[in-house]
């Protein structure tokens, strides 16, 4: 049989084709923009992603034969306030996980309502890329279109109900609303009365690996798919990744180096970190687990190369990097290009160089851009080591995985062993995973990662350059202290 994986991403989404045998057997990718239409605000039409979705179906089919297929599964992009009139059409464009615009509702919920009891009835506090300050946003703002709200959805489940009709989402990506009372896996009624909305506007809910029902029959007839493929709730992106890893059950963990730069721990039982930095969501095996979210990790990267650069020559540019220069930049770069989540939850952060010299070269400001990632996921990491999380080593995916020099600079400034899948199609991967469960092609999430995900090598540290960026990370750690009233001045 034949099973489709989406990651439905923020710049593009990504379809794969798999085999019984966890073989990809094709992909094909559609890109859709992305709208900034204010600084720190950032939206996509649904539509888009529909549009690209129904189109690309048709293109990974090309060769195969559409009866074998026998379900499909999504990672999405988490949070993404998602919202449908009575007639289940789009009222405006989706808010996505990188939208800066709620810092007043973040304030008013964290402050007011109180971080403590967000916690109780949530497990998280609020963040601006979370749901809820979204909905609150509009209610404040948009009062006409708030009212015409009948169902609140995320990106991935809107392509569900495309498919299928049907109104859910799943636990993983339900967490990431700030509506989920995450440790009884329901909708947290005291969260609904606080941002005015009734259980009725919320979607079913399911585990990941859960089937949301069957093709439409003119989605199906469209597709050239039969009716009886099966389409699973699927999971937020992260978790969809996770599982395209391995990274399931007690203790595991998984890095992505992809728009956004998350941190993901795995575990058999649920727990909140009291400071609640990493966020404690639901996982898409039926467990939980603790993530930080960088905001823009990968995305530093194509902004450098492709907006200020103006090159796509990734590689040739990386090229250009002198490896006895790893460890010895005197520049630095703070990654905050879009505010930024985990550790600091601060929306008015900015991206900076420092350090600079006349005899700055292009390639030390590059070098500079991809430690200032890896910094700033260290930052994720040792919340989770001030918990007593012992981590030595992770899975690595995402985009900017594929960059050698990158893995070398991220597994010597976190100082652990990075294992390389032999697939990084994570969120996709995780996806069609998901939809063999649902599908029982295998009993459980954890028994088709053992049986599917392969590791393609591992990245050791060098205990020298480990050493020296050590003693770079501490003082990477000072200037964000410093420059935090700045940033709050400069952003009014
Ligand atoms: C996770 C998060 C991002 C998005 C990216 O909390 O906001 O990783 O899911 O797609």
């Amino acid at each position: 049989m034949l099973y489709i994986g989406i990651d439905l991403g923020t710049s593009a989404v990504k379809l794969l084709l798999m085999d019984g045998e966890g073989t990809i057997q094709n992909v094909v990718s559609g890109a859709y923009p992305l709208e900034f239409p204010r600084p720190g605000w950032s939206q996509q039409d649904p539509e888009d992603w529909k549009r690209a979705v129904l189109e690309g179906i048709p293109r990974l089919l090309q060769g195969f034969d559409p009866a074998q297929v026998a379900g499909i599964g999504a990672g999405g992009q988490m949070h993404g306030l998602v919202v449908l009139d009575g007639e289940d059409r789009v009222i405006r464009p989706a808010i996505l996980w990188n939208d800066g615009r709620t810092a007043g509702q973040v304030d008013y919920l964290n402050e007011t309502v109180g971080r403590e009891k967000l916690s109780r009835y949530t497990a998280n506090i609020a963040f601006a890329g979370f749901t809820a300050p979204k909905l609150l946003w509009m209610r404040e703002n948009e009062p006409e279109l708030f009212a015409r709200i009948r169902k609140i959805m995320l990106p991935k489940d809107y392509i569900n109900y495309i498919l299928t009709g049907v109104h859910c989402t799943d636990y993983s990506d339900a967490s990431g609303t700030l509506l989920l009372d995450v440790a009884r896996k329901r909708w947290s009624r005291e969260m609904l009365d606080l941002c005015g909305v009734t259980e009725e506007q919320m979607p079913r809910l399911l585990e990941s690996w859960e089937p949301a029902g069957c093709l439409k029959p003119e989605i199906a007839g469209l597709l050239g798919l039969p009716e009886t493929v099966k389409v699973c709730a699927g999971a937020g992106d992260n978790a969809a990744a996770a599982v395209g890893t391995g990274t399931v059950g007690e203790g595991g963990c998984n890095i992505s180096l992809g728009t956004s730069g998350t941190v993901f721990i795995s575990s058999g039982r649920f727990g909140v970190d009291p400071r609640n930095a990493l966020h404690a969501f639901a996982h898409a095996d039926g467990n939980y687990h603790l993530m930080g979210c960088m905001l823009s990790a990968a995305s530093c990267n194509k902004w450098l190369m492709e907006d200020i650069l103006r090159t796509g020559d990734y590689a040739g540019e990386q090229a250009g990097i002198d490896p006895g220069r790893l460890g010895r930049n005197h520049v630095y770069f703070l990654p905050y290009l879009m505010g930024e989540r985990s550790p600091i939850n601060d929306t008015n952060a900015r991206g900076a160089f420092l350090g600079l010299t006349m005899d700055t070269s292009r390639a030390d400001m590059l070098q500079a851009v991809l430690e200032g990632v890896a910094f700033a996921i260290r930052d994720s990491l040792e919340v989770a080591r001030s918990l007593g999380i012992d981590i030595r080593r992770s899975k690595l995916c995402g985009g900017g995985a594929r960059s050698g020099l990158w893995r070398t600079i991220l597994a010597n400034v976190l100082n652990i062993r990075l294992d390389i899948p032999a697939s990084e199609q994570g969120p996709g991967m995780g996806g069609a995973m998901l939809a063999m469960v649902g599908c029982g092609a295998y009993p459980t999430v954890g028994a088709a990662c053992e049986k599917l995900v392969r590791t393609a090598g591992t990245v050791e540290p060098d205990p020298a350059l480990a050493a020296l960026y050590e003693e770079r990370y501490r003082t990477f750690r000072k200037f964000y202290p410093a420059l935090k009233d700045v940033f709050a001045g400069m952003n009014g």
